[in-house]
């Protein structure tokens, strides 16, 4: 018989293999499990599209790319995109020709409608309820509670990334309700 193992250690090796690696699996599968809560937990939140920022989205579903926007976008220009978690977010374009660093999004926070923007009464108004808010999406008229939410709208690599604001509501000066 041509084979450089001995026929009688065969069987030793497989069952000692089968033994390590039933003790690695014991070891290491619960260590691999640990690990998964132990990552997302120490992920740094709200830091570039890494933590939690997402590209925001026309509404044919491409990627919006902030020089573009700002060519077919003129000032006070306020235009739904898809935001975090697939949110309408407004992109706003300031005056001087420049996207806002902020995005608005659109769900009103009586019931939930989509508020469309009037460009003509420079606010949004909600349809359903007649909720108001000013070209910042401060709340100023109810039946709606709350200002609507923000969004920190980032430039990266040309494309505009929505990132989860978490700092205090510029409008109100008060924490953010959403975050
Ligand atoms: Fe907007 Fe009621 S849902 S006012």
């Amino acid at each position: 018989q041509a084979t450089s193992i001995p026929a009688d250690r065969v069987p030793d090796m497989g069952k000692r293999q089968l033994m390590n690696l039933l003790l690695l699996g014991a070891v290491s599968l619960p260590t691999g499990f640990m690990l998964v809560p132990y990552a997302t937990f120490f992920a740094p939140p709200g830091l570039g599209s890494a933590g939690g920022g997402t590209t925001a989205k026309d509404a044919i579903g491409n990627d919006i790319i902030a020089a573009d926007w700002l060519n077919t976008h003129g000032p006070g220009d306020r235009t739904l995109t898809e935001g975090l978690k697939g949110d309408p977010t407004y992109l706003v374009v300031e005056k001087d020709k420049t996207l806002a660093s902020y995005g608005i999004n659109a769900v009103c926070t009586h019931l939930g409608c989509v508020v469309p923007w009037n460009s003509a009464e420079n606010k949004f108004i909600c349809p359903c309820h007649g909720s108001q808010y000013n070209n910042q999406g401060r709340v100023v008229r109810g039946p709606a509670p709350l200002s609507l939410a923000l969004a920190h709208a980032n430039v990266e690599n040309g494309k505009v990334v929505f990132v989860p604001w978490t700092e205090t509501d510029f409008r109100t000066g008060e924490a953010p309700w959403w975050a």
